[in-house]
């Protein structure tokens, strides 16, 4: 990171009345020691928290809070015209539902619905608010209409419960901020297949098979990608997460209707990224009907191998840049090159999945990117987003030096 990496960059800060507003003015220190300059919008409940003042001083700016000001009645439309960013930081609760419903009735709201500039949410709630199916709701809504709206952590919150809803880490926002403001056009030549999440094998009509896959690593991938100018066919696993938006998105359920949908899109790729924790087995004839208990104390299921999705691509290569994942338990990089080897791979991401906070699940990542010389790259822990924009970094180095 270079010391003034957001210079030149102007990012209009919005700040909630939530518990975890004095988190922005660390925040704030941020930005502005990057080079970023930042004016600050607070809410009326903002300033029950804190003062305009620390805000004010930090970001060498008056601090705007009201729409009518006598002083200046346009600021709302020369922040929204100006801005590179618009950073809600923490978004309420009742912030996320005003934008979700293209309310405009303070300030900060109506320069937001004004502006053409992306906008960053970062949630900071209670738990059950921030579980409420309204909540999500809104923030579904917004994620479709292409608002960046970040997960809160799970942890202690300000009452005093354990839950989601806690303020991300810094590092986190820092690394979506500087990815928004900073994102490089270099894949609008690129079609890109990337796959996600685990995979459903059916025991019987209610119960499956599967694995610890989030697919948070392969929506960051296709976000990313999308963001930076590639078409993104993204074939995704059952999940739990909001498919990203502009990116054209294929929900499967099992091995078989991945393999089907990668076939099917892959002679228009000019790069494949096989994330999705395909499993390997499915049973060899699910039942039909729940099966039931019926007293006996063991149970035996006949498994069939899945197919082997990457494998049989090989064939049917006509200069993909191939690259695949393998998450392992142990011998790490001697696994990782037999994949790559033995499924004709240009890159492979290896992560040691017993590490903690690297792996599944989890928001964060870390992952040795190997190719047929050997170690590529050691990337220690960071956000996936991060990790996702290094990794097509370094396709990006791939594929200029063959050309
Ligand atoms: C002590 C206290 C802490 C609060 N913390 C939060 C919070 O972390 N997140 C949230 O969504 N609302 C929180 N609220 C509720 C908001 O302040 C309230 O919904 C307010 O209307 C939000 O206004 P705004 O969205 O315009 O900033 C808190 C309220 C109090 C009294």
């Amino acid at each position: 990171m270079t010391t003034k990496q957001l210079f030149g960059k102007r990012i209009v800060l919005g700040v909630g009345g939530s518990i975890a507003a004095y988190k922005a003015i660390l925040l704030l220190r941020r930005l502005t020691d990057l080079g970023a300059d930042v004016e600050v919008v607070m809410t009326a409940s903002a300033r029950q928290f804190i003062t305009p003042l620390t805000f004010q001083t930090l970001s060498g700016h008056p601090v705007h809070t009201d729409l009518f000001a006598t002083d200046d009645n346009m600021t709302h439309l020369r922040l929204a015209e100006t801005a590179d960013l618009i950073l809600v930081s923490p978004a309420t609760a009742n912030l996320i539902g005003r934008f979700a419903q293209g309310l405009a009735d303070d300030l900060l709201s109506t320069l937001i619905l004004a502006s053409h500039a992306p906008l960053l949410l970062v949630p900071a709630m209670d738990g059950g608010m921030w579980q409420h199916p309204l909540v999500q709701q809104n923030v579904k809504t917004l994620r479709e209409t292409g608002v960046e709206v970040l997960d809160p952590e799970f942890g202690t919150l300000a009452s005093g419960h354990i839950g989601w809803g806690r303020f991300p880490s810094e590092e986190t926002i820092m690394s979506s901020i500087i990815s928004l403001l900073t994102m490089p056009g270099d894949y609008h030549n690129e079609v890109l297949l990337i796959t996600a999440g685990p995979t459903h094998e059916a025991i019987d009509p209610v119960r499956y098979i599967t694995n610890r896959s989030s697919g948070k690593m392969g929506y960051a991938l296709a976000q990313s990608a999308q963001k930076r100018g590639a078409q993104v066919t993204f074939i995704t696993g059952p999940t739990s997460l909001t498919p990203p938006p502009g990116v054209h998105t294929i929900s499967v359920s099992t091995a078989e209707e991945m393999q089907d949908e990668v076939h099917k899109h892959f002679a228009r790729a000019t790069v494949v990224i096989m994330a999705a924790a395909v499993a390997d087995y499915r049973l060899t004839h699910p039942a039909e009907t729940k099966l039931k208990k019926q007293g006996q104390k063991h149970l035996s299921l006949a498994l069939s191998l899945t197919p082997d999705i990457v494998g049989n691509l090989a064939a049917k290569k006509t200069g993909q840049f191939m690259v695949g994942f393998a998450a392992e338990t142990e011998n790490l990089i001697e696994e990782a090159t037999r994949k790559l080897k033995e499924k004709g791979l240009d890159m492979i991401v290896a992560n040691d999945v017993t590490q903690p906070d690297a792996g599944f699940g989890s928001d964060t990542n870390a992952a040795i990117v190997l190719d047929a010389h050997g170690i590529v790259e050691d990337m220690p822990l960071m956000p996936k987003r991060g990790m996702a924009m290094k990794i097509l970094d370094l396709i990006r180095v791939c594929l200029d030096n063959r050309q």
